[in-house]
């Protein structure tokens, strides 16, 4: 395992976006809703950054299962418990990779007619996206590597790490 993004990288980034989006929302009121699971730590850490009033939600969709491959099939798990009409939506997310989940995400909450919805990801792996969405808050684009820790699994295992690194082949086999 190699370290990609250090803890201290990571901490300097999330004040930095968080500070951002304080500016930038300043005098709304906002609903930021985590994508489960993977979202957890940053947006524990993120919303302690935010000094605009918020509340906080949670939506969980399937992707990739415990493979490392994504399907581009997205279910919906569990809904949100806000009703979002009319409400400023900041969506947060780990890491945007096919785009699937995010693409879902967006349409389904769209529906509900929200006042705005913006989208904030931890990690952004570019070079593999098979959908468009445009990411309003990027903490770091990656690489085509296969990423765990501060959040993010491989079989569940890894999410408790501080940092973000890299598992080998062998590693993820
Ligand atoms: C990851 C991540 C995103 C999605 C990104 O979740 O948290 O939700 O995959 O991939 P995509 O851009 O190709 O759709 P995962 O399904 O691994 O679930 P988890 O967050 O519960 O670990």
């Amino acid at each position: 395992m190699e370290v990609l993004i250090s803890e201290e990288k990571i901490g300097q980034r999330v004040r930095e976006i968080g500070e951002q989006i304080s500016r930038d929302y300043r005098s709304e009121r906002i609903v930021i809703v985590g994508v489960l699971k993977g979202c957890f730590i940053f947006l524990s850490d993120l919303i302690r950054q935010v000094s605009v009033p918020h509340e906080v939600d949670f939506i969980a969709v399937s992707s990739y299962g415990n493979s490392t491959e994504s399907s581009g099939v997205v279910r919906l798990l569990k809904d949100l418990e806000t009703d979002i009409h009319g409400r400023h939506v900041l969506l947060v997310e780990d890491i945007v990779d096919t785009g699937s989940s995010l693409a879902y995400i967006r349409e389904n909450l769209e529906t509900r007619n929200p006042a705005s919805l913006r989208i904030c990801a931890l990690l952004d792996k570019r070079e593999r996206r098979e959908r468009e969405v445009s990411v309003d808050y990027v903490g770091f684009e990656i690489p085509n590597r296969f990423v765990v820790g501060y959040g993010l699994d491989y079989a569940e295992r890894y999410r408790d790490l501080p940092y973000v690194a890299v598992l080998t082949e062998e590693e993820h086999a």
